[in-house]
Order: structure tokens, then C-alpha cells, then sequence
């Protein structure tokens, strides 16, 4: 395919689900791999829309792409809705708050005592899968996959359940979530059935080989 054609939405980072005023259930995602393939992104496709949920400055913002602030999942998801169309790339990269509290209180919770406190959490909107229905043109879906273990196992599922055209999957340990320049290697698994590993390598040098790799394949 030819990315000239294409808009490239990346979304990238944590998002937040308040429980009060000043606390949030979140992860540690940098946001580092989504801006790296967004930044590749901007040399080489028509458009690029970058949604980011908080993270640090250096990596909220692409230059020359469209930038877009989220906080919570479901501000992520409207983002996701209003970007995506014909001939539009989504690379799903954003490590979305998956509970949200049935409802955040308005007040800072107070501790009382030593007593347990209760907060019951709902999940938030599944974002790759509430796209399930849209029939666009040339509309391709790219999630990814950081798995502790079984990484194969659950990267196939997701590929299925999400109905995505493409899963990335990687292995991650406790210590390097979000944090660290660690080397890695990616694994991308297509609807089609076909397996291919990059790397190993940093974030950036694996955003680039990702990129290139979707550009091939894409017909
Ligand atoms: N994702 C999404 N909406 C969510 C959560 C995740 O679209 N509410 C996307 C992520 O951006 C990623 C893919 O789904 O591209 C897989 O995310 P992951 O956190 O690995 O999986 P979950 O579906 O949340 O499942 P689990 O946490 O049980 O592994």
C-alpha cells in the first residue's frame, strides 16, 4: 500500500479512571512506543493522529502530527471513533485503564479507622473491540499484546476476539513496564496467518521495523 494514501492514528500511554478528586487507577505505560511510531509515522504517511493519555512531555506530543489529550478510556475511545474512516491505519499502542469505579466519589475519600474500604470497579469500554461494527474502506486494525507468559496463546486470542487485521506481541517483566530502554523483540501476527519477528532492538528501532513491515504487507 502506499502510506501517502493513508492517515496513520496511533493511540499511546496509560489512561486514568478517577476514583476521587486525587486518586486514579492506572499503569505504568511511558507512551514511549506509541510517540516512537507515530513519530516514524510522520515522514511517511499522508496524516498522522496521535491520542495520548498522560504521560511525560517528551512523549505527549508529535511534531507535524495532529495531537490529541486524553485522560480517561472513554475519552481515548471517542478520540479512537472520531479519527478513524476510510483508508486509515490504527495502531492501538495506548495501554488503556481496563476498571473504572462504579462510581468516583466527589469528595476525597477519607481513611477511617483501619476498616477496609470498598470500591467496586467496572470495566471500562473495550476500544478495539467497540470498532467491531465499522465498515470502512481500507480500514486496518493493529493492537498489541504485552503478556507476562503464554504471550503466543493470548496474542492469537486477541488477534480473534478484537477482530483486528494484526496483533504485536511482546513479553514483559515486572521491572521494565513502562520504564527503561530494555531490548525486546516483537512479535506480529496477522488475520492471515502469517508470523513475523523484529527486532530485537529498542522501542524506536522496533516502531521503524513495524512501520515498514505494515507498509509491505498491506495490500
Ligand atoms: N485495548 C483497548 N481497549 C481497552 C483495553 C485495551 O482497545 N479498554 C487495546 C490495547 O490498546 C491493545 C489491545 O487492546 O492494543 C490489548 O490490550 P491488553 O491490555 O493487552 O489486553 P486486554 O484486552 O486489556 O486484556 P487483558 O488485560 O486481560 O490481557
Amino acid at each position: 500500500m502506499n502510506p501517502e494514501e493513508y492517515r496513520l492514528v496511533v493511540s499511546s500511554g496509560p489512561t486514568r479512571e478517577w476514583i476521587d478528586p486525587v486518586r486514579y487507577i492506572s499503569n505504568p505505560s511511558s507512551g514511549r512506543t506509541g510517540w516512537a511510531i507515530a513519530t516514524k509515522g510522520v515522514s511517511l504517511f499522508k496524516e498522522v493522529i496521535f491520542i495520548s493519555g498522560p504521560v511525560i512531555s517528551k512523549y505527549s506530543s508529535v511534531k507535524n502530527a495532529t495531537n490529541i489529550h486524553v485522560d480517561t478510556t472513554e475519552d481515548m475511545a471517542k478520540a479512537v471513533h472520531e479519527w478513524i474512516g476510510d483508508k486509515t491505519i490504527l495502531i492501538m499502542a495506548a495501554a488503556p485503564a481496563d476498571f473504572t469505579a462504579r462510581k468516583a466519589s466527589d469528595h476525597k475519600i477519607k481513611k477511617t479507622s483501619s476498616e477496609s474500604h470498598h470500591i467496586e470497579l467496572l470495566p471500562t469500554r473495550d476500544i478495539l473491540k467497540s470498532l467491531k461494527g465499522k465498515k470502512f474502506n481500507s480500514f486496518i486494525k493493529v493492537g498489541f499484546a504485552a503478556e507476562t507468559n503464554d504471550v503466543e496463546n493470548y496474542a492469537l486470542k486477541k488477534l480473534k476476539d478484537k477482530k483486528l487485521d494484526y496483533i504485536c506481541a511482546n513479553q514483559v517483566f515486572k521491572q521494565n513496564m513502562g520504564f527503561g530502554e530494555n531490548i525486546n523483540t516483537l512479535t506480529i501476527y496477522s488475520k492471515k496467518g502469517s508470523t513475523k519477528t523484529i527486532g530485537p532492538g529498542d522501542k524506536k528501532k522496533l516502531a521503524g521495523q513495524l512501520i515498514k513491515y505494515l507498509i509491505r504487507d498491506i495490500v
